[in-house]
């Protein structure tokens, strides 16, 4: 029988070999697995209750989730949550776990969106519903509206919004703008699925483990991208914005693209590793 102190060492190391993960990750990801399964356990507890042993009920459970993560599995996925834009996210393996880089696209939107105007923003592939829920709480007047074609996404999104208890919010289950019945916005956002359905890194690491349909999107991954940057003018009022995620890559044809449709002011912003992750267009007129 194990002290508590001494499973999460064991686990750490575990996470470490197996894994490759930075130590400070494995730490605190075996203190995530152990604190799924001990309900009263903050990561304070685990610390002031080290030299203490753990029930074998608990053991059991512990040792099925870390199986679970060492076979490759999101810990997001394990415990359930991902924070994101200092809230928490309900997630399943219906939904792309929410990415810190995709903060930046928030950000580039509340800028947009003036705090006292109700601004009409979509948020297009909403997953999580992380993007929409994030700048719904920020921005209280806006009306916010979030859509997905995957009905387990928008249920997960329904989730989120109830648990954070936001109030100007839309759910819609529609194909990009089909469900939309010509209703237009100030503010379009969007972190479409923009990997190329060849590329290798979705048979790798937590990819595996996600929807395809979030992640893949045509031979050169812009399939999505192109259909939104098209169809996006006949949905925005006059001087509204269009902000797209997309990948390492993709900026300058992100660009082209957005050019091509008559946006006017296109720029590309960059993540918190500097690579430009985030390219808006103005509609003009
Ligand atoms: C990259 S994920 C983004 C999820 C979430 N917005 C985020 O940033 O964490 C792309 C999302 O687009 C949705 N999607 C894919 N094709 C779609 C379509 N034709 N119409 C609407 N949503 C679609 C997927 O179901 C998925 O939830």
């Amino acid at each position: 029988m194990k002290q508590i102190s001494q499973y999460l060492a064991d686990a750490q190391q575990q996470l470490l070999q197996v894994l490759a993960l930075p130590a400070s990750t494995a730490r605190i990801e075996a203190q995530l697995l152990l604190r799924a399964v001990l309900p009263m356990a903050t990561r304070a507890w685990l610390i002031a209750h080290g030299n203490e042993y753990l029930d074998a009920e608990y053991q059991a459970a512990f040792e099925v989730l870390l199986k679970r993560r060492l076979e490759g599995e999101p810990i997001a996925y394990i415990v359930g949550v991902r924070d994101f834009y200092g809230l928490q996210f309900k997630v399943s393996p219906a939904v792309l776990i929410p990415r810190a880089d995709t903060e930046t696209l928030v950000e580039a939107a509340l800028a947009k969106i003036p705090i006292e105007k109700p601004y009409k923003v979509l948020d297009m592939g909403t997953g999580s519903g992380a993007i929409a829920i994030s700048i719904a709480l920020l921005r209280p007047q806006a009306q916010v509206m979030a859509l997905d074609t995957s009905l387990t996404a928008l249920q997960i999104a329904g989730e989120n919004k109830q648990n954070l208890a936001v109030k100007n919010l839309t759910l819609l289950q529609s194909d990009w703008f089909s469900g939309l019945n010509g209703e237009k916005f100030d503010v379009i956002v969007s972190n479409p699925p923009y990997i190329s359905v060849q590329d290798i890194h979705l048979t790798q690491g937590d990819l595996r483990f996600e929807p395809l349909q979030a992640l893949a999107s045509g031979k050169d991954g812009l399939d999505s991208i192109r259909h939104i940057i098209t169809e996006a003018p006949q949905h925005l009022n006059a001087q509204g914005w269009l902000m797209l995620e997309h990948g390492y890559d993709q900026s300058a044809q992100a660009q082209q693209l957005l050019s091509a449709a008559g946006f006017v002011e296109v720029v590309s912003l960059p993540d918190l590793a500097r690579i430009l992750r985030v390219t808006a267009g103005k509609r003009q007129g």
